[in-house]
C-alpha cells in the first residue's frame, strides 16, 4: 500500500520490484534496414538478454516480457515458424544461463499450443527454476490476457466441482490460478515501439501498473531507456484510488 512517509520516500529510489516489457518493433526495425522482418526478431532476443542481465544487476526482482500472444498466430506463416525456432533457441541458450547465474525463468502461456520440442524445453526451465531463488524472468509465450483469465476460471471451477476450492472466491484467490500465481503485480509496463495501447497483455495483473510508452523500437532499446522508463515511474505518484494528501 502507498504511503506518505519516509519509508515511502524510501521506496521511490528503488527499481520497481517487478518490470513488464512488450515486446514490440522489431519488424519495423528491421524493415527500416531492408532486411527481413525475421532479422528484427533475431536482435530482439539479443536484446532481451541484455535487459534482464542489466535489470538482474540493478535489483529488479521480476522481469515479464511479452514475447509471442495468442494473436500472434495470425503471421504469416513463415514468420511465425522463425519465430518459434528463434524461442527454441533461445530457450536453450538460457537453460545454460540459468545454471550458470542461478537465474529463473519461467513461461506464462498456453503451453499446449506449443510445439513438443518447446514444451520439453519449458519443462527444463521450471525444473532448473525450482531449485534457485532471487531473480526470475517471466516469458509470455503463446499468451493472451483473456486465455488466461479464462483458464484461470476453468481450473477454479474444476477444483469447486471436484471439492478442492473453497465457495468464497477472492481477488487473492483467483489470481493463485493464474500464470503468474505468487509474484506480485508489474510495478511498471513499458512498451517500446511506438504503439499505445496493451494488446491483452497482462489484463489482470496490470490494474495498477504504472505505464511507461517509447517510440524507440525493441532492438534499439537499451539499459539507458530502462532506467529513463526507471525515473518516470520514480516520479509518479502511485494512489490506488486514494489520495495523497489529505
Ligand atoms: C514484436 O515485434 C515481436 C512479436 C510480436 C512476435 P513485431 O513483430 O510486432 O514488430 P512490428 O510491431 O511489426 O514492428
Ligand atoms: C504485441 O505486439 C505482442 C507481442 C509483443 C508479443 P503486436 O505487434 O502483436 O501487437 P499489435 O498487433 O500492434 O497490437
Ligand atoms: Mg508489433
Amino acid at each position: 500500500m502507498p504511503n506518505n512517509n519516509s519509508a515511502g520516500e524510501r521506496d521511490r529510489a528503488r527499481p520497481p520490484r517487478h518490470i513488464a516489457i512488450i515486446l514490440d518493433g522489431n519488424g519495423r526495425w528491421a524493415k527500416k534496414r531492408g532486411l527481413p522482418r525475421t532479422a528484427g526478431h533475431a536482435v530482439g532476443a539479443e536484446t532481451f538478454r541484455k535487459i534482464a542481465t542489466y535489470c538482474k544487476n540493478i535489483g529488479v526482482e521480476y522481469l515479464t516480457v511479452y514475447a509471442f500472444s495468442t494473436e500472434n498466430w495470425r503471421r504469416p506463416e513463415a514468420e511465425v515458424s522463425t519465430i518459434m525456432k528463434l524461442l527454441g533457441k533461445y530457450l536453450h541458450e538460457a537453460i545454460d544461463t540459468m545454471e550458470r547465474d542461478h537465474i529463473r525463468m519461467k513461461v506464462f502461456g498456453d503451453v499446449e499450443g506449443l510445439s513438443p520440442e518447446l514444451r520439453a524445453l519449458v519443462d527444463k526451465t521450471d525444473e532448473i527454476s525450482r531449485r534457485y531463488e532471487g531473480f526470475q524472468a517471466n516469458i509470455c509465450l503463446n499468451y493472451g490476457g483473456r486465455d488466461e483469465i479464462l483458464h484461470a476460471a476453468r481450473r477454479y471451477a474444476a477444483d469447486y466441482a471436484a471439492g478442492k476450492a473453497e465457495g468464497e472466491l477472492t481477488e487473492e484467490g483467483f489470481s493463485q490460478y493464474l500464470y503468474s500465481a505468487g509474484i506480485p503485480d508489474p510495478d511498471l509496463l513499458i512498451r517500446p515501439g511506438g504503439e499505445v495501447r496493451i494488446s491483452n497483455f497482462l489484463l489482470w495483473q496490470c490494474a495498477y501498473a504504472e505505464f511507461y510508452f517509447t517510440d524507440v523500437l525493441w532492438p534499439d532499446f537499451t539499459p539507458e531507456e530502462l532506467d529513463r522508463a526507471i525515473a518516470v515511474f520514480q516520479s509518479r505518484d502511485r494512489r490506488y484510488g486514494g489520495v495523497k494528501n489529505p
